[in-house]
């Protein structure tokens, strides 16, 4: 056993020898959760204008206070503040450097307060305004893809069911398919941040504070809508860790989703996309090579986003109410979902701005497999020919062309009144590309029209986005939380 712990404990009191070193390292958690400093200064400068007000710090000691705690604020930022070997956890480590710096009336500003409700509001606002970093991020994603989609709307290309080739579709339709998937992230963030914006401070340990706090102002000053309306919630409650882990991990599979895709165009097979030189990677052995390394690291980091989510989850399963010390295993997963997503999706953005692709080679393949048969059948069904006889006789006419080795447009006016008299010769008008692109009208359709239509709406949506990414989370933040 080491000697009781030191004045630098939060809780030696009642301790009659300090802990085992094997209780230190395994309880530690400074090592970690130091990122979090910035927000516990924070809440510590809006904690002691609240004890000020009960009457318990002086207004010179406020104003001491505050200053020393924007000094240490742009010491943290800068790396020259440190936590110690000997602190337990960021709220340790703050609390010594203030009574280093302030002395006893460093000491008095734990008063009310529990690290229990402190590190669930500082864990809320690093999650609140990283979410608006992982928004910003997304953002320029989908910006790259919205511009590649604004090129190549009028660019036809076989669509895809199944992986094998189903109809014609716009490329620019397909490449719009994925800012919506993104854009439903945003929305999740957006509708998540309101839920977030709930303000434990106040709480306690568990029950609130005796003290005659105000837990609504010190909300309102650090950027929350409101103060937390059960104190043994707001402790224990750690659904914002996890429901911002599952929209990382949907963002993470949306990103799989897209990388995957990329990989197939940028492979021999297909050919429709080239990885440009500085978004791309080399083999050591083969000389020729050129790989789709980010598309693949985007498929393969959604699966330790999905596992931070699944880990928490499975945390929280059968946790009593109110703190437990197992919260503290919340920290790491949220901590790799946002390293992950901030390392990832830049990387992302340059590979798809940076694509190039291959057209002519696209619209060889657009009408490929007998592409077109849904056209013969919709003409059939416009002469009110039934869907069910219509869907039989263009596949007559697939079954015709495969055995002549031709192409639905190159079958003879003899052959196709032998498989129905309801086709004549005038059905090959719509057996094009351009054709079928061109019919497709309905909202959201591969028409070129539809296309651009659909592009004009997302980028009005990705400019409200933006907005919301570069809103503060916190009103008038000093410059060493905002640096971050
Ligand atoms: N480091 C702890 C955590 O991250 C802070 C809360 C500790 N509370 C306690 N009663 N030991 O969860």
């Amino acid at each position: 056993m080491a000697d009781k712990p030191g004045s630098k404990a939060l809780w030696g009191g009642r301790f009659a020898s300090g802990p085992s070193p094997e209780l230190v390292a395994l309880s530690r958690s400074v090592q970690f959760d130091w990122r979090l400093a910035p927000y516990d200064l924070l809440q510590t400068q809006a904690h002691a204008r609240v004890l000020n007000r009960a009457g318990l710090l002086a207004d010179d000691e406020l104003a001491a206070v505050l200053a020393a705690i924007d000094g240490l604020g742009a010491d943290v930022d800068s790396g020259v503040a440190q936590p110690a070997l000997e602190d337990e956890d960021v709220h340790t480590a703050v609390e010594r450097i203030l009574i280093e710096r302030l002395g006893t009336t460093g000491a008095k500003l734990r008063a009310g307060r529990s690290r229990n409700d402190q590190i669930a509001t500082d864990l809320r606002l690093y999650l609140r305004v990283q979410a608006r970093a992982i928004a910003a991020v997304v953002v320029e994603l989908q910006t790259a893809l919205t511009d590649q989609a604004l090129d190549l709307v009028d660019a036809p290309a076989p669509g895809y069911t199944h992986l094998q080739r189903a109809q014609p579709v716009s490329f620019g339709h397909e490449l719009a398919k994925h800012v919506h998937a993104f854009a439903r992230d945003l929305d999740r963030l957006d509708d998540w941040d309101q839920r977030t914006s709930v303000s434990p401070l106040g709480s306690g340990a568990l029950s609130g504070s005796a003290l005659g706090l105000d837990p609504e102002a010190v909300a309102a000053e650090l950027g929350f809508a409101s103060a937390a309306a059960n104190s043994i919630d707001a402790v224990s409650d750690r659904d914002f860790a996890a429901e911002f882990l599952f929209v990382a991990a949907m963002i993470g599979v949306h990103l799989s989703r897209l990388g995957e895709e990329v990989c197939l165009w940028t492979s021999k097979e297909f050919g429709f996309a080239k990885l440009h030189d500085s978004w791309s990677t080399g083999s050591s052995i083969m000389p020729q090579k050129k790989n789709p390394d980010i598309a693949e690291l985007a498929r393969g980091k959604s699966g330790r986003l999905i596992g931070d989510l699944t880990g928490f989850l499975a945390t929280l399963k059968g946790l009593p109410f109110a703190y437990n010390r197992d919260l503290q295993e919340d920290k790491e997963p949220a901590f790799d979902a946002v390293d992950t997503l901030l390392v990832l999706i830049p990387a992302v953005t340059g590979m798809i701005a940076t694509l190039e692709f291959d057209t002519d080679r696209m619209a060889a393949g657009a009408p490929d497999g007998h592409a077109l048969a849904t056209e013969i059948a919709d003409w059939l069904v416009a002469r009110s020919v039934p869907f069910r006889d219509a869907h039989e006789i263009a596949g007559a006419c697939v079954q015709a062309a495969e055995a002549r080795g031709v192409q639905l447009w190159d079958l003879d006016d003899a052959t196709l009144a032998e498989i129905s008299p309801a086709l004549d010769p005038t059905v090959r008008e719509v057996l094009s590309v351009q054709g079928a692109l061109a019919g497709r009208t309905t909202a959201g359709g591969s028409s070129p029209a539809s296309v651009r239509a659909q592009l004009a709406a997302l980028q009005a949506d990705v400019e409200a986005c933006r907005l919301w990414a570069q809103a503060g989370v916190v009103p008038g933040a000093p410059e060493w939380l905002t640096s971050r």
